[in-house]
């Protein structure tokens, strides 16, 4: 069971548009349809499909604040990685693949010579925050656009 990310091109698009998080969990996170718009329009996105072998599993989003995009506000963090969006699919889940994507994302913001990962949360009574905590990612205190902060440092 091992989790890989995929940039994503005309060949493998279609599974990945049709994943879909839990009945419930449409509050907490855009659809990869809107996610995947987007990221073709955010200079400073990086969208992967996340693929076990040949199964479709789920999509992550990442921003990365070493290029220029209009997403970043004064006062945000220049050292972090942004963690977009997280998306594992409905029958995917609870197996060990969000804690897999969270790891990718903490490659990648190792790849990008980065010392910290960022997301945020909706406040809600569903919420992925007991799952980001238990991957190292804790509130700061701050919100951002309406959501919870949480950052981490990357391990080594
Ligand atoms: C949040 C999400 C990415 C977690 O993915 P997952 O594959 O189900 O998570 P995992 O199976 O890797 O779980 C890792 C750990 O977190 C725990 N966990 C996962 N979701 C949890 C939740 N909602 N509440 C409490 N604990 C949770 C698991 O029990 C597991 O614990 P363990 O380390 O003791 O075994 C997935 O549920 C999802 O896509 N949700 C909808 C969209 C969303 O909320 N995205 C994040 C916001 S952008």
């Amino acid at each position: 069971m091992i989790l890989e990310a995929s940039k994503i091109d005309f060949y493998n698009l279609s599974p990945i548009l049709k994943l879909k998080a839990q009945s419930g969990q449409e509050h907490l996170v855009a659809s990869n349809a809107i996610t995947i718009a987007q990221g073709r329009y955010e200079p400073a996105g990086w969208v992967r499909g996340l693929w076990d072998g040949d199964i479709a599993i789920g999509l992550i989003a990442m921003i990365t604040p070493k290029i220029k995009s209009p997403s970043f506000e004064e006062g945000d963090h220049t050292d972090a990685a942004y963690l977009w969006r997280l998306v594992i699919a409905d029958e995917h889940q609870g197996k060990g693949y969000g804690a897999q994507a969270v790891a990718i994302a903490f490659q990648q913001t190792r790849v990008w010579g980065l010392p910290k990962l960022q997301t945020s949360v909706v406040r809600a009574t569903i919420s992925p925050l007991p799952f980001y905590d238990r991957q190292g990612l804790m509130r700061t205190g701050n919100m951002l656009d309406k959501e919870i902060e949480l950052l981490a440092d990357v391990p080594a």
